[in-house]
């Protein structure tokens, strides 16, 4: 099938990255010149594990094209994915700017039945939105469907989500263009569901609002535990034994970050309150999610008479393993909370730093774990990268002035660090 991707985000990139992979011929439009260029040149604009090697295969095959002219995209294309960003505005309503000056784009450019596929995650209704626009817009009696296909890769393993998916939902206003959206995934022989589009709409921000549930959920159990001797990680595996409950999206910890959930829970309030209804828990999920960095200096500053002077190297900058995505990541507030008590960082994150020079110019940067580690008054540990759990961490407690580590993430066995001779300070665990 020849369709185009509109936005060359996370979602958008890599989707058409892997629709190529899958044999389609490929499109992927944006409207920033210097990224287009970037990926004509076969450099991939983020950082996802897998994601060059796929996109250099594809470009030398012929399957995939980038382009700044959506117009020319959109007609020579059958299925045209809409992938660009719906961020929030200051009231945590989803601000629709992009996706609707797509669709009237799109809307100049149809030349022939044409199926628009928003893949941006967009509050229920948008899929109205945008069949209004093409239709108000529209030159000429062309027909057209707008299908709603909520994307639920995560980032650091966006390329493996999106070939091996646990299900496939497809929003569609009829039989025959869900017919056709299934021919185009049918290769990864994944569960689909065909819902109405309202429906598949919802099912993205449930989702993410609930897996959000869980996590300010185990979070306020993580702050009794401290308090009451237990420890976290023993009660999450007591939990996860019930098939009912699951053990994922338990991981105590600093909270939620990254471009999703902070943003797509803010939206569901306000949908819920659109519609004349109240959504509290999730309003509470928000403000206990919101909590964490405080909470977590107050306990870093309990441990000095003062910060001001203080030295901390910080490890992991990224709002999650393996991106070098910096979006709501919990590092910058704990590092501008740590800034505003006058204490000195020394940051190391394997692939954000260059990301995060532009946002938190005023720290120092540092070659590795260990560089970040010396003389330092304290090791904060921000982001579970893979490469901190396996630390020598005889040569860190050497190289530290003090060896107190807080764990935003609970990656060591708090018994090892207390036999190594470090303080330790983890997320619903006794300190050691
Ligand atoms: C999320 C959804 O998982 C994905 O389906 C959707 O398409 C986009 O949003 P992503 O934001 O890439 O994906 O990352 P995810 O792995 O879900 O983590 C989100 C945040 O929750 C991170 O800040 C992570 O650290 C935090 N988290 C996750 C926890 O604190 N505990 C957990 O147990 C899991």
């Amino acid at each position: 099938m020849n369709v185009c991707v509109i936005g060359t985000g996370y979602v958008g990139l890599v989707t058409g990255v892997v629709f190529a992979d899958l044999g389609n011929e490929v499109i992927c439009v944006d409207n920033d010149e210097k990224k287009i260029e970037t990926l004509k040149n076969g450099i991939p604009t983020i950082y996802e594990p897998g994601l060059e090697e796929m996109m250099h295969r594809n470009m030398q095959d012929a399957r995939l094209f980038f382009s700044t002219n959506i117009g020319e995209a959109v007609r020579k294309s059958e299925a045209i994915f809409i992938a660009v960003g719906t961020p929030p505005k200051d009231n945590g309503e989803t601000d629709l700017s992009y996706v609707e000056n797509v669709a009237r784009e799109i809307a100049l450019n149809i030349d022939r039945y044409k199926i628009i596929v928003n893949k941006s995650t967009v509050p229920i209704g948008t899929g109205d939105i945008v069949r209004e626009i093409i239709e108000k817009n529209k030159k000429g009696n062309v027909d057209f469907d707008v299908v709603s296909n909520p994307e639920f890769l995560k980032e650091g393993t966006a390329i493996n989500d999106t070939l091996y998916p646990e299900r496939i939902v497809i929003g569609a206003p009829n039989k025959h263009v869900a017919m056709k959206l299934l021919e185009l995934y049918a290769p990864l022989e994944r569960l689909m569901l065909i819902t109405d589009v309202a429906s598949a709409e919802m099912i993205k921000y449930a989702s993410n609002a609930f897996l959000a549930t869980k996590i300010s959920f185990i979070n306020v159990i993580a702050n009794i535990c401290e308090k009451a001797g237990a420890d976290i990680s023993l009660v999450v595996k007591g939990m996860g034994y019930d098939s009912r409950i699951g053990a994922s999206f338990l991981q105590a910890g600093l909270g939620f970050g990254g471009s999703c959930f902070p943003k797509d829970a803010q939206s569901l309030v306000h949908t819920a309150q659109k519609f004349g209804e109240n959504f509290n828990i999730l309003e509470e999920v928000i403000k206990e999610n919101d909590k964490r960095v405080n909470r977590f200096v107050e306990r870093i500053a309990e441990k000095y008479d003062t910060l001001e002077g203080k030295t901390f190297g910080v490890l992991g900058l990224a709002f999650k393993p393996n991106t070098d995505d910096l979006r709501e990541a919990k590092s910058i507030k704990v590092i501008n909370s740590l800034l505003e008590k006058k204490a000195k960082i020394k940051a190391y994150d394997p692939v954000a730093m260059e990301n995060a020079k532009k946002i938190i110019p005023n720290i120092t940067y540092c070659k590795n774990a260990y560089e970040a580690a010396e003389k330092a008054d304290g090791l904060i540990i921000i982001t579970e990268w893979n490469e901190f759990k396996f630390l020598n961490l005889d040569k860190v407690k050497k190289l530290m002035k003090n060896p107190i580590i807080f764990d935003g993430r609970n990656i060591y066995d708090p018994n090892k660090l207390k036999r190594l001779g470090f303080r330790y300070i983890s997320i619903g665990r006794k300190e050691v």
